[in-house]
Formats: C-alpha cells, sequence, structure tokens
C-alpha cells in the first residue's frame, strides 16, 4: 500500500477546500451503441457513479460532473448522488471540459480532483495517497501515473527526476517519447485558480486539433510552479473503458474486489468467480453463497444462511438462518428468520414471512404478509393475503384476487388449515382454527373453528365405461 504519512482528512483537504471534476461528456464510439459509454453498468450500476463515490469519500465539495452525450440521462443516473452538472455542448477535448466546470466552480480557490467518467475502478486510498503527495510538494498540479508495458494510446509522461516536464498525447509524441512506458491515467489534482487560468491560454494546435488538459502541465513550468507525480500501484485502477471488452473486464475486477471483501468478512462464497454481489448489499457471517447466486440493490442477508445455485434477490431483507433453494427469485420482499424457500419459488414485492416459514417449490407470493411458522410447500399463489401463524396452506392454492377491475384482500388467521386445491375468491375472512376442505372455492367468510366445503357431490356411475366401449364398438 502507499505510505501516507497525513491521512488526516482535513490536511488533505487543504486550507481552501476540495471539489472534484468528474468529466463524462464524451460519447464513447467504440462502445457501438445508443447509449453514452459512462451510463454502461459495471455491476449493475451506471460505470460513472463509481468515480463520483470515490470523489464523495475523498471529501470532494461539489462534485461537478461535464456532461454532454445524454446529458439528462447521466444527469438522472447520478440523483441522489449529491453532484452538480456542468454542460459541454460540443466536446473539444479535454481542457475545454474542465473549463466548462468553471462556472459551477466560480469563486472556488481550492484544490481540484480531477477524474474521468469512465475510469471507474479508482480506489479512494489512491486518490487519498494522490491528494497527500500534492499538498506535501506543494504543487500546482500532481498527476496520476501508471506504468504500462503496452502503453499505446495513452498520453505519455515526460519526466526529469521528480519534475513532469510534459505530457505528450501518443498522436503528437516523437519516437523516443513514444518509447516512454509511464502513461497519463488521467486524474490529477490542479489548484483550482492556476488551471482555470492556464487553459484560457491553451490552444488547440495538435494533431488532434482539441484543447488539451495536459498542456496544463507547461504552462506551470512556464510559470515556474511545481508538477509532480504519483504512480498508482495496480494499473488495473486506472483501466479506461472504451468497449465492451474492457467493460466486461472491469466488472469481473469490480466483481472480485466485492467478493473477497465479503470473503474477508466471514461469508463463504463457493465459488467467487460466479458470485453476483452488487455494491449496495449487506451480508453476514458464516452465509454461505452457492455458484450463480445474485444479490442486487438494496438487499440484506442475515447470517448463517445459505443461498443455492441460481437464485436471484433484489432489494430484499433476509433475516438470519434463511435457506433460500435453486432457482427461486426474490424482489422487496422481508423474509424472517429460520424460513425456507424454494427451490423455484417467486415472492414479489411486498411479501414479508414473518418468520420459520416454508415457502416450497412454485410458490408465488405477492402484497402477502404469512405469520410465523406457516406453510406453503406446493404450487400454490398468494396475494393481496394476509396469513396468520401457524397456517398450513395446501399444494394448489390461489388466491383469487383480481376481479378484472379492482383487486380484493384474503384474510386466513391463525392455525387455520387449508385442504389442496383451495380456492380464496376475494375478499374473503377465514376464522381462526378454521378448516378448509381440499377442492373447495370459497366465497364466502368462514367463522373460526368451523369446517368449509364447497366441492359438488361426487357421482358414481357404474360400469358407464364398459358399456360406453361396447356401443362404439358395434357402430
Ligand atoms: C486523455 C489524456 C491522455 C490520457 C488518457 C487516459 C488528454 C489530452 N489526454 O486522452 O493523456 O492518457 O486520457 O485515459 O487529456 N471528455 C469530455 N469532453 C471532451 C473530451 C473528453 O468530457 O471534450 C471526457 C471523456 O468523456 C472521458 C475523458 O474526458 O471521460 C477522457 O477523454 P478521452 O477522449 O478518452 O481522452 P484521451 O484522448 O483518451
Ligand atoms: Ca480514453
Amino acid at each position: 500500500m502507499y505510505t501516507t504519512d497525513c491521512k488526516d482528512k482535513e490536511q488533505l483537504m487543504g486550507d481552501k477546500g476540495l471539489a472534484s471534476v468528474i468529466l463524462a461528456a464524451g460519447k464513447g464510439t467504440r462502445m457501438k451503441s445508443e447509449k453514452a459509454k459512462v451510463l454502461h453498468e459495471i455491476n449493475g450500476e451506471p460505470m460513472v457513479r463509481q468515480p463520483v463515490r470515490a470523489a464523495r469519500r475523498c471529501g470532494c465539495e461539489p462534485a461537478v460532473v461535464v456532461v454532454g452525450h445524454q446529458a439528462e440521462d447521466v444527469g438522472q443516473a447520478l440523483a441522489g448522488e449529491g453532484v452538480v452538472t456542468a454542460r459541454q455542448e460540443e466536446q473539444l477535448g479535454t481542457g475545454h471540459a474542465l473549463l466548462c466546470a468553471e462556472e459551477a466552480l466560480a469563486d472556488f480557490e481550492g484544490s481540484l480532483l480531477l477524474l474521468c467518467g469512465d475510469v471507474p475502478l479508482i480506489r479512494q486510498q489512491t486518490l487519498e495517497a494522490l491528494l497527500e503527495r500534492h499538498r506535501r510538494e506543494k504543487a500546482a498540479v500532481t498527476v496520476l501515473t501508471a506504468r504500462l508495458d503496452e502503453p499505446h494510446g495513452y498520453g505519455r509522461i515526460v519526466r526529469d527526476g521528480d519534475d513532469v516536464q510534459r505530457i505528450v498525447e501518443e498522436k503528437d509524441a516523437g519516437e523516443a517519447e513514444r518509447d516512454i512506458t509511464e502513461i497519463n491515467t488521467g486524474i490529477y489534482v490542479f489548484e483550482a485558480p492556476f488551471v482555470f487560468e492556464a487553459l484560457r491560454d491553451v490552444g488547440c494546435d495538435n494533431a488532434q486539433g482539441e484543447y488539451y488538459l495536459t498542456d496544463a502541465v507547461e504552462v506551470a513550468r512556464r510559470q515556474g510552479r511545481p508538477v509532480r507525480a504519483l504512480t498508482v500501484q495496480d494499473p488495473r485502477e486506472v483501466m479506461g473503458i472504451n468497449d465492451r471488452l474492457q467493460l466486461a473486464e472491469a466488472t469481473a475486477i469490480m466483481r472480485r474486489r466485492i467478493n473477497e471483501e465479503w470473503m474477508r468478512r466471514g461469508v463463504t462464497l463457493i465459488d467467487p468467480d460466479a458470485t453476483y454481489i452488487e455494491a449496495g448489499v449487506q451480508i453476514g457471517a458464516d452465509t454461505v453463497l452457492e455458484p450463480g447466486v445474485h444479490l442486487r440493490g438494496a438487499t440484506s442477508i442475515g447470517r448463517h444462511c445459505r443461498i443455492e445455485p441460481g437464485v436471484v434477490v433484489t432489494d430484499c431483507a433476509v433475516g438470519d438462518r434463511v435457506h433460500i433453494k435453486s432457482g427461486s427469485v426474490l424482489s422487496e420482499a422481508r423474509v424472517g428468520d429460520g424460513t425456507d424457500v424454494g427451490p423455484m419459488a417467486h415472492l414479489r414485492p411486498g411479501t414479508e414471512l414473518i418468520g420459520e416459514n416454508k415457502i416450497g417449490n412454485f410458490v408465488e407470493t405477492k402484497k402477502a404478509t404469512i405469520g410465523r411458522g406457516s406453510k406453503a410447500s406446493h404450487l400454490a399463489y398468494i396475494g393481496d393475503a394476509e396469513v396468520g401463524a401457524g397456517v398450513n396452506i395446501g399444494c394448489g392454492t390461489i388466491t383469487c384476487n383480481y376481479d378484472g377491475v379492482n383487486k380484493h384482500r384474503t384474510v386466513i388467521e391463525d392455525d387455520v388449515f387449508v385442504g389442496s386445491d383451495t380456492q380464496f375468491v376475494a375478499p374473503v375472512r377465514i376464522g381462526k382454527g378454521a378448516l378448509i376442505g381440499a377442492g373447495s372455492t370459497i366465497t364466502k367468510d368462514v367463522p373460526p373453528q368451523s369446517l368449509a366445503l364447497s366441492r359438488a357431490e361426487q357421482k358414481v356411475i357404474e360400469g358407464w365405461v364398459a358399456r360406453k366401449r361396447k356401443k362404439q364398438k358395434t357402430k
């Protein structure tokens, strides 16, 4: 890890504060997509959120995101992240992009952490080390660099010892410069008043006809201000996403990072490369995740749970000692302690299993509260329902909750026994301890402790089949 002797946040922020600018106006042609590059997802979230969060965690205020392509959508993807957006109507280069953020930073005289929306794997610790170097060296610019065996495509760092003299784009570089393996990651700390003034002097007389942010380095040197560099230890952190191959690669790196963290915290992952856990998920110790499990959104999983292959859990609160069997799908549901779900159960939004429940194969629940210890072990639909404790719901039970216009509720009180193949035509209430005979269609309320039965009486006509066959043969 980096050796930082100045971990104190306040010191890293500097006397005049710390802001961030995140460049995210480009289209990303090589993605071959209708969607702006920074909106493509890594581990279930638009990639631009990653650098934004890293900046926020470093204490940057404000964080200004420069948007251009699909500006509204990019702004939307960052709703709730506490950012300000600035427009860059035409993409005239990175230097021009930063200038577009100047208005949003009027009167700001502190330091600027500059990040790119398409460099999502950057870590907070690395940015803090960069800030620390910047402070210690009292630099005007500190650039984060990387050493790459294959530096093709990147700007090269031209150094004289600790002093960075210039950054030259590959397209503008001479042969000797192209041999340099230290590259510009596109991440920097600038003194804000310096860089905005410097960029006004920067022209676009270069191979790409763009306003290069990197030209600020030479302006600093002309003014005799220090320009320093920090080399990132793990170059994977600064990988830029340009195409779908890199998107998949970055996703795999991110997944590993998250999964390793959960393993360190006491969660067993049978196959970490095939376990998909989004950033907002919480998991208790001694829980086991089998291959092909997807935990998404604001999901929390308790301790001592077992989640079998192919389970997808989105925005759910799952308690302790819960066993979710293969192929189950859970969304916006609460699952109490000691419950068994699946295989192939579907818990839809508004499901609340109080605890010690059993929801078996091919059972679907929606907007249903199911009391302690109640079971629906096979093939059932329970929607818009309130089920008490100790209830047994037989195979094939259906709450008929929808009359084509409105939804109606089924209430089943404690200790009711529902025989197989029952339909509850809602609204209907079943009193405590009642028994519903198998195959019943229940259209009226059932008082407590009573038996309700609505089967048509069985008819038996002896010899009917034999007689029918005989008739057919003589025809
Ligand atoms: C830039 C650097 C290069 C560095 C590389 C690292 C310059 C001149 N070059 O090159 O030294 O090695 O990043 O990835 O800065 N953007 C805008 N508006 C623009 C142009 C770019 O918002 O007008 C954004 C892009 O969306 C992207 C970032 O800035 O997020 C970098 O732009 P890109 O075109 O990829 O820069 P490079 O040419 O790769
Ligand atoms: Ca790039």
